[in-house]
C-alpha cells in the first residue's frame, strides 16, 4: 500500500514538472522572444540586457529556435551547452558586438537555464 502512494506522488511530481518547465516563447517572427515571466525573477536584468545586445545585428527569433530546436538555424549544427559558450564568445568577438565579457557569461548562464529547463 505504501508503495503504490509513493509510486502515485511520484508520478504526480513528474507530471506536474514535466508540465511547465518549457520555457514559453512569446510573438513570432521579428518579434519572438522567451516569455520573461515564465523566467525567475533574478534573470531579468539578465535577460533585458540579452534582448537589447544579441538582438542589434539580428533578432531574438534565431536565438530562439536554436535553443528551442536545439538546432542552430543557420548552419544546422547542435545547439547544446557547449554550443551557446561557442556561440557567446563568437558573437562577442564580432566586431561592433557593443558586449563585455560579463555580459557573455550571464547570457551564457541564462540560455543554459533555459536549455536545462527545456530538458526535464
Ligand atoms: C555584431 C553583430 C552580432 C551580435 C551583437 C550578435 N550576433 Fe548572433 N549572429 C551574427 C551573425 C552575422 C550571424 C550569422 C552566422 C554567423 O556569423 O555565425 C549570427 C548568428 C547567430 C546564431 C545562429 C548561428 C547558426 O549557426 O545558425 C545564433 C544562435 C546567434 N547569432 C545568437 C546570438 C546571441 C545569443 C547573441 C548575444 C549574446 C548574438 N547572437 C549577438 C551577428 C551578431
Amino acid at each position: 500500500m505504501r508503495k503504490i502512494i509513493l509510486l502515485a506522488a511520484l508520478i504526480t511530481l513528474i507530471a506536474s514538472t514535466g508540465a511547465d518547465a518549457r520555457i514559453k516563447v512569446k510573438g513570432r517572427g521579428a518579434n519572438m522572444n522567451f516569455d520573461p515571466a515564465s523566467l525567475p525573477p533574478q534573470y531579468a536584468e539578465t535577460f533585458n540586457m540579452m534582448t537589447k545586445k544579441c538582438s542589434k545585428c539580428h533578432t531574438m527569433e534565431r536565438t530562439v529556435i536554436a535553443i528551442q530546436t536545439g538546432r542552430a538555424p543557420i548552419t544546422g549544427q547542435i545547439f547544446d551547452r557547449q554550443a551557446v559558450k561557442a556561440y557567446g564568445i563568437k558573437m562577442l568577438r564580432k566586431p561592433n558586438s557593443e558586449m563585455s565579457k560579463p555580459d557573455i557569461r550571464n547570457v551564457v548562464i541564462l540560455l543554459n537555464y533555459i536549455l536545462d529547463e527545456n530538458k526535464r
